[in-house]
Formats: structure tokens, C-alpha cells, sequence
């Protein structure tokens, strides 16, 4: 099978397409035939030594985000060949998705929906667990909440968003300029543009930040948020330092995790048509380089998929 092996550390021309043997299954595994994968940043920041780097050998195939049709199940599979499927796969150990088959645990893919596209299945499974598992899970937002969502076009943002909403929060976000209408349509309750504006001279008090955006963005974010409110950081954790200084506000880092019964909420909340994803573009498998730097370069509305 065709796969996509990253040898050493570094730039896009890193990612080559190569011939390697197609992946045996283990107990608890399906083999799904991709049909499209989802690029998240975690992808190029692995490539370049850090994200995921510390946990994997070289040489990495990349990718967690899959969808497909499973080929080959094991005996006692709650799956069966033909079954479409997606998922998060061993986030955040190896995931391997850049290639033409993925074994993948049973535990970590739920059925497709009929109603979305193999390339829109492929752009869900890490931005939308780790947008689930940081609001409901951690930030146990509820109705009425004020919610911020910074970087809230972006690929967890824009699903943040929709998640945040569904649940009857008030919701406040950032982007730039051209993503003040794509937000308004996903039922934003207030768009703060910030290329013109400063976030804390507009909002004060709200009870959960998810920072999709780090460094001072996350730290600035302290100032709005109100006593006993939490920040919820994705990128990286914010400096512990800061947590000493504002002991009435809780920093916690949440990392996504591949997880069956989250999974399958996000499918039921997509088949009842509460949750869309938004594909910014889709390459070829032969564009691995181009996909990593438009995700790279910024100024997306919602994700990057490979279709095979
Ligand atoms: N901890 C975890 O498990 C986990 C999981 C998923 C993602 N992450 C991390 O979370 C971050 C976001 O992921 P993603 O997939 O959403 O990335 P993305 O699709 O690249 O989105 C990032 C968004 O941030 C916006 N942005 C940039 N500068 C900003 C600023 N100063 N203020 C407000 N918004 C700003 C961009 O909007 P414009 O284009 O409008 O500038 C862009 O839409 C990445 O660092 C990723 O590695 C962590």
C-alpha cells in the first residue's frame, strides 16, 4: 500500500510517498481502507520534532484522523467488512492514518453518518472530541454560560462553537475579518474581529475561555474571565506561574483523547444534524506538502482533508 513516511524531522518535503507493506491487525482492530484523511496541526507540529515527536520513533507515519470502509475485521469484531466508519485513532500514540489502509482499535471509530461525505467524516474526529471533551467534559458549560472561544473559525473553534450553542450557552468569539459572517451563520452570539478590536475592552466575566489560539492570547484571556471561571487552553499549558497569581481562575490543559462513547455523541449530534464541519480545501494523497502548509500558512475556515 501506498503511505506517507516521514524519515526525519523538518520541512514539507519531509512527508514522501512511499510503498510499505499493509498493516496487520491485532485483537480488538479493523483494517479500514481510507478514503479521506484529516490534517490537524498536531500533524505539522510532529513533523517538525515537537506535537506528538516525544512519543513516536522515526520513521512516523503520520495522522490520526481517518474515514473509510472496513475490509477486514477479527473474530468477535462488533464491526463488519463494509461498514464505513471514522474515527480518532490511538490519540495520542501512533495513529498512522497517512496511508491507504489504517488498523484501527474498534474502540476508537463509530459508524459513519449517512448524511455527511467520507471527506467531511475525516475532518471531525480530533477537532470535535477535543472541542466535546474540553466545553462538557472539563468546562461542564451548561445553559446560559458565557462562553469565549478564541481562534473560533478554526478547526476545533468552528465546532466549538456549534457545541457551545447546542447546549444554550452564550457564546463570544474571535477571528479575523473574513470569518465574521461564517460565524454569525453558525449562530455566534458575538463576533469580536481581532485584526480591529481588543478582546478585554469588549468582554468581561465569562465563565469559560477554550484558547484555540496560545501564547499571549491565552494569558490576556485571564483579565475576562470572571472568579471561579476556567481557561481552557489547547495548544500548550499556560505557565504555571500564572496560576499562582490568579488562584480565583483555573488554567487546566486538556489533551483529545480517542474515546468510543465520545465518538459516538459526536456522530449522534452530526446525524441530527446539530453539527457541521467546515472543509476549507481538499488534496490528493500526492499533496501531503501543500495540505500541511495551507494549514500552516493560516487564514482557514474550518479544516483541511486529504481524499484518497
Ligand atoms: N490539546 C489538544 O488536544 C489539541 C487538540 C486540537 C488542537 N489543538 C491545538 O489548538 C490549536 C488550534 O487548532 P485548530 O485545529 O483549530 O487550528 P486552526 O484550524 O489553524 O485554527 C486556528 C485559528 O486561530 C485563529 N487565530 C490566529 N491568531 C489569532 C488571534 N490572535 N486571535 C484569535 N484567533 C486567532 C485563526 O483565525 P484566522 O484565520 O481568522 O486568523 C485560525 O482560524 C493548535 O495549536 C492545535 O495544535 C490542541
Amino acid at each position: 500500500m501506498k503511505a506517507i513516511v516521514l524519515k526525519k524531522f523538518g520541512g514539507v518535503e519531509n512527508l514522501i510517498v512511499e510503498e510499505i507493506n499493509t498493516p496487520k491487525i491485532r485483537d480488538g482492530e479493523v483494517l479500514i481502507k481510507a478514503k479521506a484523511i484529516g490534517i490537524n496541526p498536531v500533524d505539522c507540529k510532529t513533523r517538525k520534532g515537537y506535537g506528538a515527536a516525544k512519543r513516536l520513533k522515526l520513521p512516523i507515519i503520520l495522522g490520526w484522523d481517518v474515514s473509510g470502509e472496513i475490509v477486514k475485521v477479527n473474530k468477535n469484531s462488533k464491526f463488519n467488512v463494509g461498514d464505513e466508519v471514522f474515527g480518532l485513532i490511538n490519540f495520542p500514540g501512533e495513529g498512522k492514518t497517512y496511508a491507504e489502509y489504517v488498523a484501527a482499535p474498534g474502540e476508537h471509530i463509530t459508524v459513519k453518518p449517512k448524511n455527511i461525505s467520507f471527506a467531511e467524516a475525516a475532518a471531525i474526529p480530533l477537532a470535535a472530541l477535543i472541542a466535546y471533551q474540553a466545553l462538557v467534559k472539563e468546562g461542564q458549560i451548561q445553559k446560559n454560560s458565557r462562553v469565549f472561544i478564541q481562534g473560533a473559525a478554526g478547526g476545533v473553534g468552528h465546532i466549538a462553537v456549534q457545541i457551545a450553542k447546542n447546549l444554550g450557552a452564550y457564546v463570544i468569539g474571535t477571528a479575523s475579518t473574513k470569518n465574521r459572517e461564517f460565524l454569525l451563520n453558525l449562530g455566534i452570539d458575538k463576533f469580536i474581529d481581532y485584526t480591529k478590536e481588543n478582546f478585554e475592552d469588549i468582554v468581561k466575566n465569562v465563565d469559560i475561555v477554550l484558547d484555540c489560539v496560545g501564547g499571549d492570547v491565552g494569558i490576556k484571556s485571564i483579565n475576562i474571565v470572571k472568579d471561579g471561571g476556567k481557561i481552557i487552553s489547547i495548544p500548550s499549558p499556560i505557565d504555571e506561574k500564572l496560576s499562582i497569581l490568579h488562584p480565583k481562575v483555573k488554567m487546566p490543559w486538556v489533551l483529545v483523547q480517542s474515546n468510543k462513547k465520545d465518538i459516538e455523541h459526536i456522530a449522534e449530534l452530526i446525524k441530527s444534524e446539530k453539527l457541521k464541519v467546515h472543509i476549507q480545501k481538499i488534496y490528493s494523497f500526492n499533496e501531503i506538502g501543500e495540505a500541511h502548509t495551507q494549514l500552516e500558512r493560516g487564514g482557514n475556515m474550518g479544516k483541511i482533508v486529504i481524499a484518497l
